[in-house]
């Protein structure tokens, strides 16, 4: 039986010269500059570190390095700028791509298990909207560790931390950002373990905490993406940039959502639908099925709508059978096993029923290419806060993001996070902090823990899933996204009175799930509100009722802040550098 009880009312304060929020690619690579650069550092993690979902990135990280065919990071760039409908800050697309050249090697130093040439170099494989030559044709980018790639990387950053002594707080769950007088001072976070409250001291925070994708119902996303460093940024004052470019990508498990990674078109795979047709063939004739993703979602979609889904049902064909096994087994063995365990299905002779799912979130904390976290139209710096990975937006993917620049992004901006810390922290000491700092999340969380009677937390999350997905996702209009509007803000006002069932101390997920609900809650009413503002049709964020791309009105960042009512929304211009916008074909 759970024990139960009131939480501790001591403040156990730690105090370090700098904290970060989450355990996955961009975390561990900001400790590993901090701890090497000497800054005392604690990682909080609300899992273990190697359970984070960067673990779950498959296909590969993309650099410019031209081991099979010439490549050039300026190709990259342009790539990154196109794929993401121009509304890419492109002096950051040309920090992604320069940089990602040296991540990819420093990962390789450090002794990640990369797939190699026949000649011992990084073998790479193609992956969609990566070209040579601006376009000409699909080049080879995306570097990897079989469809593992993810999960070599937090194996490998995790052991170069433990070794450099990096200290890890595992099963913390920050509950709040410490932010007094425009200056960062530390985080509350709650020991799962028992229901403790710690107070970390620090001027200098990460937030690293990674996506919100469990806002709706299907998704790539682990049960543990829930938006929780965005939320609190956002419930603390910090605004939300582009948060209506949510991607979904082309190729998920029926039903559940679990990515079978774009490897598996990278390596030659095919889309097909009822009439054996790779209807790709008429959306994007150049690059058919390694068109960018958010091309592939709506077309597989419009397939389905117009009868040609499998059967006349809402999925399609991924084919692998012209492969072999060799080319499956050495180069795609964990998504072939998926769809064994999950759909009883054998891709070696059989194809794979797929449907798009909700995968990256390409908007979120809004920050400057040190990854310092800005707040404004002028981007103006709040001290001591940054912020890194899928969280973050530091405006490299814009409106669709590239299959592979996500590895890029987390570990190219994780890096310099590391690296902005570190040189900020110097000299300075720990800030001032209130000795009741923690209190008023204490509070929260007693109120929750205590409430007799209220709604379930699964009834509401549910619904909110099942809302989002049906009016937020590929396909978007004005009237629908009016009434997710309403419906998001009653499931607030519904969640107000949430209850919790475990009243205990020891490991209380249920409690947890409430918080994580309440995080999820604040990241949908922030996507609805700039997809329902932004009548144009752009990357990833499709509305029916303005199908075209309005550069005139809308070639602009969204910013979105909380208030105490409806949340209020401003926009900021695109840096636009070397590549002028032009209509996006494939
Ligand atoms: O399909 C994939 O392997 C996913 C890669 C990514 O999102 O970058």
């Amino acid at each position: 039986m759970a024990e139960t009880g009131t939480l501790s009312r001591r403040q156990l304060v730690h105090e370090y010269e700098a904290v970060i929020v989450g355990a996955g690619g961009a975390g561990l690579w900001a400790a590993l500059e901090l701890a090497r650069s000497g800054v005392k550092t604690a990682v909080l993690t609300k899992l273990y570190p190697t359970r984070s979902h960067t673990g779950a990135a498959q296909g590969g990280i993309c650099a410019a390095l031209g081991n099979h065919e010439e490549d050039h990071w300026e190709w990259h760039m342009f790539d990154t700028v196109k794929g993401g409908d121009y509304l890419v800050d492109q002096d950051a697309a040309e920090v992604l791509a320069k940089e990602a050249i040296e991540t990819v090697i420093e990962l390789e130093h450090m002794g990640l298990p990369f797939n190699r040439t026949p000649d011992g170099k990084i073998d790479q494989r193609r992956f969609g909207g990566h070209t040579r030559n601006y376009g000409e044709a699909a080049v080879r980018r995306a570097c990897f560790a079989a469809d593992r790639t993810g999960h070599m990387i937090l194996q490998t950053l995790y052991q170069q931390c433990i070794k450099h002594g990096v200290r890890f707080f595992d099963e913390y769950h920050v509950v709040d950002l410490l932010i007094d007088g425009g200056q960062t001072r530390g985080v509350v976070a709650y020991r799962i373990a028992d229901g403790e409250i710690h107070v970390f001291r620090s001027g200098a925070v990460l937030i690293a905490t990674g996506g919100f994708g469990r806002m709706f119902k299907i998704t790539s996303n682990a049960l543990s993406l829930t938006g929780d460093g965005v939320a609190l940024a956002y419930r603390r004052g910090v605004p939300l940039e582009d948060m209506e470019f949510y991607q979904i990508h082309p190729t998920g498990i029926v039903g559940i959502g679990i990515l079978l990674s774009e490897a598996a078109r990278g390596e030659g795979g095919y889309l097909r639908n009822d009439s054996g047709e790779r209807f790709m063939e008429r959306y994007a004739p150049k690059l058919m099925e390694l068109a960018p993703r958010d091309m592939v979602s709506r077309a597989i979609y419009m397939e389905i709508r117009e009868g040609r889904g499998i059967n006349g049902g809402d999925y399609v064909y991924l084919d692998l059978t012209h492969l072999g096994r060799e080319v499956i087994e050495s180069k795609l063995p964990d998504i072939t096993e998926f769809a064994r365990v999950y759909q009883g299905i054998e891709p070696i002779t059989q194809p794979v029923p797929i449907t798009p799912t909700a995968h990256y979130a390409q908007g979120g904390i809004p920050t400057n290419v040190d990854a310092r976290v800005v707040v404004d139209e002028v981007n103006t710096v709040l001290p001591g806060l940054y912020a890194a990975g899928e969280c973050a937006c530091v405006s490299v993917h814009g409106a669709n993001r590239l299959g592979t620049n996500s590895l890029v992004d987390i570990l190219v901006f994780g890096r310099r996070a590391g690296r902005s810390m570190a040189k900020d922290v110097a000299g300075q000491g720990l800030p001032d902090l209130d000795p009741d700092a923690s209190e008023p999340v204490r509070a929260e969380i007693e109120a929750l823990r205590g409430r007799e009677s209220g709604e379930s937390v699964n009834r509401i999350r549910t619904e909110l899933a099942a809302v989002m997905w049906e009016r937020c996702g590929v396909f978007r209009e004005g009237a629908g996204l009016e009434r997710l509007t309403g419906e998001v803000r009653d499931l607030r006002h519904r969640y107000a009175n949430v209850k919790v069932e475990d009243k205990g101390l020891v490991f209380n997920t249920d409690l947890l799930e409430a918080r994580e609900l309440g995080y999820l809650l604040d990241c949908a009413e922030a996507t609805v509100a700039a997809a329902l503002a932004r009548t144009e049709s752009r990357g990833g964020h499709y509305r029916e009722d303005f199908p075209e791309r309005n550069d005139t009105d809308w070639l602009k960042h969204t910013l979105i802040y909380r208030t105490d009512g409806d949340p209020q929304l401003r926009y900021k211009p695109v840096t636009i550098t070397r590549f002028q916008p032009k209509p996006r074909v494939y």
